[in-house]
């Protein structure tokens, strides 16, 4: 069988958390959209940490002080080299996307963005990457407009055309959908934005973990990820901002360790990265991450990927196959990530999930932090179910067979 369809087999030993029963079965995990289930690699590297070189980092002048700064910076230049940013000065850490793109917000767009300027945004967004632009557009009094999508969940490149000689100051738009699964022509938007003379602000929270992501080949001026969707800790995010961008921003938040001097009125910031990590940083975290990046990497984000999309095309196939299902987004699995999102007529998708709770699987229920996107499906939520490296067929078809029954009780 295909090297990228045996990937969960060979993986599935190094994720202690798949060997638990849930309610008395064996454990189905299918939302990793929502978070990622971590290896022993991870778990144990901060545990090294804490037991053998736990201090603050770029302070200290002892031992395992500079030990843990240069883990902290180590985790940096792996984030770089991951998504291919020309320097580690690049990499902001941060906790996770949403705090990513409302630095963003805050730091760029409050001193960039003028009465009567024009955002772009879509109407496929997760909260975290609309809410900010909202209350950009209310303070600055700017025009946001959103890009729709059509029925096959593709953006409607079209929409874009109309505001090509507007002066858009910003186009923030995401990655790869965490509803739809519709992975969009970054490279092309980027192009139209630079086009319309915009900054780009993308969302990469569902795609940085599941394929190869090459930041100076989109050319795209910030972009979003968080750690704990890519098999490391929670807490520990990225923003990634072109060096020259990041240079001229004034500071998210203000404290220790993101000066040079201080005066008795004011402050000189830190060089970038650090004039946007104020205070003391996740040091745990950014060392998971390395440890999660280092995982990653061993297998390959191309193996990655092509696991994905086997996965999402057998269960396309047979989920259709069951009947009375409705799926949104692409029909072509390389058009998508790994995730699904349906309804099964005649059940509301969070009584779905307490049903297939009790058959040990772990399913997303809800409008998915997406409530604008849901009412544009014309409805308030649906079912989702995510893949990760771990994820196995079978686990695809006992999802199948579960989903077959609750049909038979309900008589659908
Ligand atoms: C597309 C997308 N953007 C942003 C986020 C927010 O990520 P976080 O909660 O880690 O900030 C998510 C999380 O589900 C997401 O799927």
């Amino acid at each position: 069988m295909d090297e990228a369809f045996e990937l969960g087999n060979r993986v599935r030993k190094d994720f202690p958390i798949l060997n638990r029963l849930v309610k008395g079965k064996p454990f189905v995990y299918l939302d990793s959209a929502a978070t990622t289930q971590k290896p022993i690699q991870v778990i144990e590297a901060i545990k090294n940490y804490y037991e053998t070189f736990n201090a603050n980092v770029h302070r200290g002048i002892y031992s395992i002080a500079e030990e843990a700064t240069a883990a902290y910076e180590n985790a940096r230049e792996k984030v770089a080299r991951l998504i291919n940013a020309r320097s580690p000065r690049e990499i902001v850490f941060t906790r996770n996307t949403t705090e990513a793109i409302n630095l963003v917000m805050y730091s760029w767009g409050q001193n960039n963005v003028r009465e009567g300027d024009m955002l772009l945004a879509t109407e496929m967004e997760h909260h975290s990457n609309l809410l900010p632009w909202h209350i950009l557009s209310k303070s600055k009094r700017a025009n946001l407009k959103l890009i729709g999508f059509d029925k096959e969940g593709f953006l409607r490149l079209d929409e874009l055309e109309k505001y090509k000689n507007e002066d858009v100051k910003l186009f923030a738009f995401t990655f790869a959908s965490n509803v739809l699964g519709t992975i969009n022509p970054v490279r092309e938007l980027v192009k139209y934005a630079k086009e319309m003379g915009a900054v780009t602000v993308v969302d990469a929270a569902q795609a940085v973990p599941h394929m190869p992501v090459d930041v100076q080949q989109l050319d795209c001026d910030f972009m979003a990820f968080s750690g704990h969707k890519m098999l490391g800790p929670m807490g520990i995010g990225v923003l990634y901002g072109k060096e020259r961008l990041l240079e001229e921003m004034e500071p998210f938040m203000v404290g220790g360790e993101m000066v040079k001097t201080v005066g008795f009125e004011s402050s000189e910031w830190n060089d970038v990265p650090w004039k946007f990590e104020a205070g003391t940083p996740n040091v745990e975290g950014a060392i998971g991450l390395a440890a999660a990046i280092d995982y990653l990497q061993h297998i390959g984000m191309d193996v990655i990927r092509r696991h994905e999309i086997k996965l999402t095309e057998y269960a396309l196939d047979v989920l259709v196959r069951i009947g009375e299902i409705t799926y949104y987004g692409p029909s072509s699995p390389e058009q998508r990530c790994g995730l699904i999102s349906f309804n099964l007529k005649g059940i509301h998708p969070h009584d779905l999930a307490m049903f297939l709770d009790n058959e040990g699987i772990a399913i997303r229920a809800g409008h998915h932090c997406a409530m604008l996107l849901h009412s544009k499906l014309g409805t308030v939520a649906s079912a989702r179910i995510s893949f990760y490296i771990y994820n196995i067929p079978s686990e695809v078809d006992l999802l199948v067979k579960s989903l077959e029954k609750i049909k038979r009780m309900l008589g659908i």
